[in-house]
């Protein structure tokens, strides 16, 4: 939550960091603002809105030429986005300024102590405490802003990312990280920061992503320093070289990120696949897996912590690893299990799925279960994120950047990979016979073409949204496999257009959902070849026997849910316990083409952001 930029160099600062914000506004976008040193002094601007707001905003100021700056789009949590509480915050001697993404816990008592010493405060957030806190350990010790930040870093208790500017100072930026991420973009003569590496990919290719509790002393003309918050230590960082292209962060003709991002899904899986799915061969291959296979294989079960899609994600793995693996799996939302006191040994193998690597509540997840001996296996999708590193081994997904803060093709691989994961140790536990192991490679591999196809409903689906799109409550329902993938339907609804939407296990429907049908209720009802569909057929009659209206998703050729329902969406037939791959690409786009119709923010929806690095 929250994006960060910084820029020093010999570039026009403004307008980097204005291209920088854009493209982290994925993290946050209640409120922007910027942070320019001139030559003379430092000039901020800020504002309660997009991107966009504050570049109109500083469109006519003369006073926004330098070329190092620091910039903020804001996922509000101390307080109301307004432009007040909006980043960048000045110190009371308005020497210091500085951006913040994360939360400082104690900072009510910070802010009590600095009051008594005569402080005051003009917003309602944390950072201007934590800026303030900076300033003040500069006037007690007269120490340079470096150490003054890191003396205050070393006083507070909780999650952040920040760059301070100091007017004394001004051709230096301190950056430092706790819990949110932070990279910094090494170019030549010429240095970014930003949460992710989008806002320098065109410039340089080589980052550093800072640690937990690691600092960044990054100077006009001269080596950066870095250093160790707690132990002062300074360090050679390690400079990555990044893969992502430029192309990879844009929009390419389509409408919307997740548009795009919906159909890029046949692309993406086949990069989840690659050099791991070799039917030819007739085997799945995964190092992380590989080298850790007698984990697997002992393990008294296995637990997946994650939130949000991640978390859906994880029920489809449940059941397909119980299916073809007999392993136990148990799924968790990662902020119930890191708070509840879980049984969890070192015979356990623990899962987290996270496409960001980000969220605040997996990370700490995995903290505690590798605090009670087990083995942390990460599936992310962001290389290098803190996850990913946080983890023993892991696998990532390589779906490409995700921008709509509605997670699509995140899910497709994510449940590809747990899929290979699970025929793995399926092979290597012979809980499935040669040729249904091999069929199932055959069927994993067949999935992108049936992608292709099942996305060629689009034209159908904005027919529908169309009829529905007025509606003020949904009910999405589905059994075994497909039960997760009501949820997910759901909540892509429920996110993006701001419709009630419930998703339920079909036959649960009688034990209190049924009470809702009325001829006004669209239900949305995976109804596929496998998987109880005589069941689910009896589910759909009782549906429109209270004259509820049925879109049924159902395998090419069906009938008898034809025949009931008021539309159909057919998908290719292929295995059940790869039919959610297939299922959830209609009611993505369900949910796309409503809150297109409903003119919502289909890639920002409100009040959400899209890595969440806040409990
Ligand atoms: C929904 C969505 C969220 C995320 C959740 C976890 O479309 O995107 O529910 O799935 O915040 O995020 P990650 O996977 O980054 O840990």
């Amino acid at each position: 939550m929250c994006g960060i930029v910084g820029y020093i160099g010999h570039r026009d600062a403004c307008s980097i960091i204005i291209k920088g914000l854009k493209r982290l506004e994925y993290r946050g976008y209640d409120s922007a603002g910027i942070a320019l040193y001139d030559g003379k002094g430092i000039y901020v601007s800020k504002i309660k809105g997009k991107v966009n707001d504050l570049e109109e905003k500083i469109a006519s100021d003369k006073n926004t030429n330098g070329s190092i700056g620091i910039g903020h789009t804001r996922w509000a949590t101390h307080g109301v986005p307004n432009d007040i509480n909006s980043h960048p915050h000045y110190s009371n001697s308005r020497n210091l300024v500085i951006i913040h993404n994360g939360i400082i816990e104690n900072y009510a008592a910070i802010k009590q102590e600095l009051i008594n010493r005569g402080y005051t405060f003009h917003s309602d957030t944390d950072t201007e405490v934590l800026v303030n806190l900076i300033e003040d350990v500069q006037k007690s010790g007269s120490y340079m802003l470096g150490k003054a930040v890191q003396i205050a870093l070393n006083q507070v208790v909780g999650a952040y990312a920040i760059a301070v500017l100091d007017i004394k100072k001004p051709n230096e930026i301190v950056a430092a990280r706790l819990g949110s991420p932070l990279a910094v973009g090494v170019g030549k003569d010429e240095f970014f920061i930003a949460s992710d590496a989008s806002p320098f990919i065109e410039y340089t290719s080589n980052a550093i992503y800072l640690e937990d509790e690691e600092m960044a002393i990054i100077r006009q003309h001269k080596e950066p320093r870095f250093r160790k918050i707690k132990t002062d230590l300074l360090f050679t960082p390690y400079v990555q070289k990044l893969k992502l292209n430029i192309e990879e962060i844009e929009k390419r003709g389509y409408e919307h990120f997740m548009l795009k991002e919906i159909f890029e899904q046949p692309q993406a899986i086949k990069d989840t696949y690659r050099g791991r799915l070799l039917v030819h061969n007739g085997l799945v291959k995964m190092s992380g897996i590989e080298d850790n296979l007698e984990k697997f294989l002992n393990a008294q079960k296995i637990t997946i912590v994650a939130c949000g899609t991640s978390w859906h994600a994880g029920l489809v793995a449940e059941y397909i690893f119980e299916n073809l693996a007999r392993i136990p799996v148990e799924v968790e939302y990662a902020s119930e299990f890191r708070y509840r006191n879980p049984i969890v040994t070192n015979k356990d193998v623990v899962i987290a799925i996270s496409q960001s690597g980000e969220t605040a509540d997996t990370l700490a997840a995995i903290k505690l279960a590798k605090e009670n001996g087990a083995f942390v296996f990460g599936v992310c999708n962001v290389v290098g994120s803190s996850i990913s590193r946080e983890a023993h081994a892991g696998a990532y997904t390589h779906a490409g950047p995700e921008i709509g803060v509605a997670s699509t093709k995140a899910f497709t691989t994510q449940i590809s990979l747990l899929a290979m994961m699970a025929l793995r140790l399926a092979k290597a536990k012979g809980t499935l016979s040669t040729s249904d192991f091999k069929r199932s490679l055959v069927a994993l591999e067949t999935i992108p073409s049936k992608i292709e196809i099942a996305l060629k409903s689009d034209g159908l689906v904005k027919e529908i949204a169309e009829n529905y799109k007025d509606a003020t409550n949904f009910l999405y329902l589905g059994r075994g496999f497909n039960f997760p993938v009501a949820l997910e339907g759901a909540l892509k609804l429920k996110e993006i257009s701001y419709i009630h939407a419930e998703g339920y296990p079909a036959a649960e429907m009688k034990h209190g959902p049924i009470a809702l049908i009325d001829e006004n209720m669209p239900i949305v009802v995976i109804a596929t070849k496998y998987g109880h569909y005589e069941k689910i057929v009896s589910n759909v009659q009782e549906i429109k026997s209270r004259k509820g209206k049925i879109i049924g998703i159902v395998t090419e050729g069906d009938t008898q849910v034809k025949a009931l329902a008021d539309h159909v969406i057919e998908i290719p037939e292929t295995s059940e316990f790869l039919s959610p791959l297939l299922t959830t690409i209609p009611l993505q786009l369900l949910s796309y083409h409503i809150a297109v119709l409903l003119e919502k923010n289909v890639d920002q929806p409100r009040n959400l952001a899209k890595s969440v690095t806040v409990e």
